[in-house]
């Protein structure tokens, strides 16, 4: 059985284009392989975030991703600090990756030419912790994102040396994880590129009405076509590309017609697809609501993910620490 271990950011709010991405695969795995989810709120606080902060994004994106479908029973969903054993993996990990190539990674690099009053060390062994919880599941896949890919490439790296220096086959090498067939990219409502937190241009699950109403109507558009079947700019294709997501077919039909022969009226598209987001978002929008105040549940997710994450996670280091050479006496 394949083994998915993938780290969830305590960042932010889930928009659209996550649900359409991340989301919809991970709903995916979980049926298929043994997946360890987790909210990786040690990595977060390289950003320095206040206690109450820190304890409210986590509770944030747990209640966001279970009211999205990422089902308890099925994946082991824990939060990462529950596994202190990730922190003694990644000690003893530290011992063997080098200044020079945490240095040179571009993440790294990023981090510090944005934030040079932080360079903290947490930031520079960042990927020796994000090794070490990909490897104490001894992970075959990790899902990840272009950005990503250069923190699984040092996790390779770090694992193989581990094996090398050891004389072992001890940790599995992860490979990186999509499914094969591309997913909808659900652009933002700015004319151009992808729905993004960083782009400000996101439609969030969590927004509530009139918001999403405020963001929709405020999509850029154009003047409209001047010839019949002409090709649809960017801004406007987009605006159809998140119709497709949330819209009923008939709706689509409608205003691609309407388009085709140049009567389409943008206010009456952008009302139409404004309330269909809505109701797209509704039932997912309480249930988060419902989920982030219900605590029996929370704790009672937290502490089965903690359970099952703790048995592979103490296995790896009880091994582990026998193959380095910490005996009993
Ligand atoms: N670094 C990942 C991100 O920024 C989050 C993460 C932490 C992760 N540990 C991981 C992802 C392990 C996959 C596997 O999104």
């Amino acid at each position: 059985m394949e083994i998915v271990v993938s780290g969830i950011r305590p960042t932010g709010n889930l928009h659209l284009g996550n649900y359409f991405g991340a989301v919809k695969n991970f709903l995916r795995m979980q049926k298929e392989f043994n997946c360890y989810f987790f909210i990786a709120d040690y990595h977060s606080l390289t950003t320095h975030p206040t206690p109450v902060n820190l304890h409210d994004n986590v509770r944030q994106v747990l209640a966001e991703y279970l009211a999205s479908g990422l089902d308890p029973e099925a994946a082991t969903i824990y939060v990462q600090s529950d596994l202190p054993e990730v922190a003694e993996l990644t000690l003893l990990m530290n011992m063997n990756s080098y200044l020079g190539e945490l240095e040179r990674t571009t993440s790294f690099k990023d981090k510090a030419r944005k934030h040079p009053d932080n360079v903290n060390a947490g930031l520079l062994t960042y990927p020796v912790l994000m090794a070490s919880d990909i490897i104490i599941h001894q992970a075959t896949k990790v899902p990840v994102g272009k950005d990503q890919e250069q923190n699984l490439e040092m996790t390779r790296k770090f694992a193989s040396r581990f094996n090398r220096i050891y004389n072992t086959e001890y940790f599995t090498i992860p490979q990186s994880f999509n499914y094969g067939e591309a997913l909808v990219k659900i652009p933002g409502l700015d004319g151009s590129g992808k729905m993004g937190k960083s782009e400000g241009n996101g439609i969030f699950l969590v927004d509530d009405e009139e918001s999403i109403r405020k963001k929709v109507m405020k999509a850029v558009t154009d003047s409209g076509p001047t010839e019949p079947n002409s090709m649809m700019p960017e801004a406007i294709r987009n605006l159809f590309t998140l119709m497709e997501v949330v819209s009923t077919p008939d709706t689509v039909t409608y205003f691609t017609d309407k388009y085709n022969s140049c009567e389409i009226r943008y206010g009456d598209l952008k009302k139409q697809l404004a309330e269909d987001i809505i109701k797209f978002n509704a039932p997912i929008r309480e249930k988060i609501l419902a989920i982030r105040s219900d605590e029996a549940y929370l704790r009672k997710v937290v502490n089965m993910g903690k359970e099952k994450a703790h048995i592979s996670a103490s296995k790896t280091l009880r091994e582990v620490r026998e193959i380095i050479g910490f005996k009993p006496f």
